[in-house]
C-alpha cells in the first residue's frame, strides 16, 4: 500500500517510531511528510495535507499523530471520502477497518505507549473491511 504519514511536534517522537517501524518490517510504500523535529508546528498544516492527499486518492492510506490525536481527526474529518478514526486500543483499531473502512489512523502520543501504537497500527493496516450491511452505512455518509 502507499501510505502518506505526518505529525505535529507532540506527535513527532511517535510518529518517527511508526515510520521507522513500517520501513523495517513491511513493503509498504511511506511518505513521511513531516515534522521532523520537536519545534512547535500547527498540527492543522499537517491534517490538511495527509487529508488531501488521501481524499484525492494519492494514497491508500493515511496516519495522523497528534499529542491527543483530537485536533487531527478534526480536521481529517472535514474531508470528504476521509473516514479517520482515532484509535488507542486494538479493539477499535480492528473495529474501524471492519465496520468503518477507515482510510486514516490517528493517535495520540500524549496517550499511549509505543508497543501499543505499533499493534494499533499493525492491525489497522492488516485488517479488511467486511462491506455489506456497512458499505450502506458508508453511503448515507454522503447525504449530508
Ligand atoms: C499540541 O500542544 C496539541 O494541542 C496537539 O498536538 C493536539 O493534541 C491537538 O489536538
Amino acid at each position: 500500500m502507499n501510505i502518506i504519514i505526518g505529525s505535529d511536534h507532540a506527535g513527532f517522537g511517535l510518529k518517527e517510531e511508526c515510520r521507522v517501524f513500517l520501513e523495517e518490517n513491511t513493503t509498504h510504500r511511506i511518505n513521511d511528510v513531516g515534522v521532523y523535529d520537536r519545534n512547535s508546528f500547527d498540527y492543522p498544516r499537517i491534517a490538511h495535507k495527509v487529508a488531501g492527499k488521501v481524499a484525492d486518492r494519492e494514497y491508500d492510506r493515511g496516519i495522523l499523530i497528534c499529542g491527543t490525536g483530537i485536533g487531527m481527526s478534526i480536521v481529517a474529518n472535514r474531508y470528504k471520502s476521509v473516514r479517520a478514526a482515532l484509535c488507542h486500543n486494538i479493539y477499535t483499531a480492528s473495529m474501524c477497518r471492519l465496520h468503518n473502512d477507515a482510510n486514516i489512523l490517528v493517535m495520540g502520543d500524549r496517550v499511549i505507549g509505543v508497543g501499543l501504537a505499533l499493534e494499533i497500527l499493525d492491525m489497522f493496516l492488516k485488517t479488511e473491511f467486511e462491506g455489506g450491511r456497512h458499505q450502506n452505512r458508508l453511503d448515507m455518509f454522503e447525504s449530508c
